[in-house]
């Protein structure tokens, strides 16, 4: 069971960055663990009895130098309603850093598949993978321009970046996961990346095994991006969101069929291998 780590964090800004999207940094304490890539926060919006549960964020970024750390969010109901109220200044209450998050191995580019609110995860590990010494490849899907939001920060550590919009008012027009719907494609991406020019030589030396997808938004995006991955023989975490209770592992609230039985969200994920996943 994770340890219940609870914090209290001083809101140093709460912006609005594109329509009902909101950026939030919070000073946290400095015994704050480092997060790894993935992990969340649960926090305490509001007083019970209108606030009985906390509300799941993906650590966007993290800054061990500052003790910064952010999130990003939509508004979508009270919860994220009553958050996007709070002043710079005010205490913040919460829980993490929770979860198990993304895994980095021995794999030389890291490919990070988001869609809309879920690039929050993604943003942290493109950093981390950046930092590591690995190439970061960076797909991205929004439905609009107006929702486009934080691409130049991916830039910042992409070797590439594809963006999809749905209306085509940025980017390619589409979702993110039909960049993927040819394997060609990926391939001579990845084999100019590594400087890998003849198509044969490519496969002879089977680039693909270089590469480890991170995904995160849409659970039919995960889905979609899961059975690409199986078919082409890549490693692929995903992450996901459910419903959550306490968001350490207690109430049973957030679990999903998976091959090893049902699992914790807020526990044993919210990063599975997607082929673990029941879909
Ligand atoms: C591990 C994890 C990480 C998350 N990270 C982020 C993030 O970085 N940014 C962000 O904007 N959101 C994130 N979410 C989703 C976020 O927690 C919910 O949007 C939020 O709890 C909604 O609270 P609310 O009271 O405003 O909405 P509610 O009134 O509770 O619900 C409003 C709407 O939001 C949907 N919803 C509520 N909770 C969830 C949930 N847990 N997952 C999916 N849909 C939900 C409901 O279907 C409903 O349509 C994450 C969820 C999880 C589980
Ligand atoms: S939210 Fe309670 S066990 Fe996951």
């Amino acid at each position: 069971m994770e340890p219940n780590v609870e914090n209290k964090g001083k809101i140093k800004e709460n912006i609005e960055i594109s329509k009902g999207i909101y950026l939030l940094t919070l000073q946290v304490p400095p015994a704050f663990p480092l997060p790894i890539p993935g992990q969340f926060i649960h926090v305490k919006v509001g007083e019970p009895p209108q606030f009985l549960l906390r509300r799941p964020f993906s650590i966007f970024d993290y800054s061990s130098e500052k003790g910064e750390l952010r999130i990003i969010y939509e508004v979508v109901g009270k919860g994220t309603l009553a958050l996007s109220k709070k002043k710079e200044g005010e205490e913040l209450d919460f829980l993490g850093p929770l979860g198990n998050g993304f895994r980095f191995g021995d794999e030389k580019v890291v490919m990070l598949v988001g869609g809309g609110m879920g690039i929050a995860p993604l943003h942290l590990a493109g950093k981390v993978a950046h930092e590591k010494g690995k190439i970061v490849v960076s797909v991205l899907g929004f439905r609009s321009k107006e929702r486009s939001i934080m691409v130049e920060k991916f830039r910042s550590f992409s070797r590439n970046l594809i963006v999809y919009t749905e209306d085509g008012s940025i980017g390619e027009r589409g979702i993110a996961t039909d960049f993927f719907q040819e394997k060609r494609k990926v391939e001579e991406l990845v084999g100019e990346i590594l400087g890998v020019n003849s198509r044969k030589r490519l496969i002879e030396e089977g680039c693909l095994g270089f590469i480890t997808v991170f995904s995160c938004g849409p659970r039919k995006m995960l889905e979609s991006i899961t059975r690409i991955c199986e078919k082409w023989n890549l490693p692929c975490q995903i992450s996901l969101e459910q419903f959550m209770g306490c968001g350490v592992g207690l109430c049973m609230g957030c679990v999903v069929r998976t091959k090893g039985g049902y699992k914790r969200v807020c526990t044993e994920g919210p990063v599975f291998e997607g082929g673990f996943i029941e879909w």
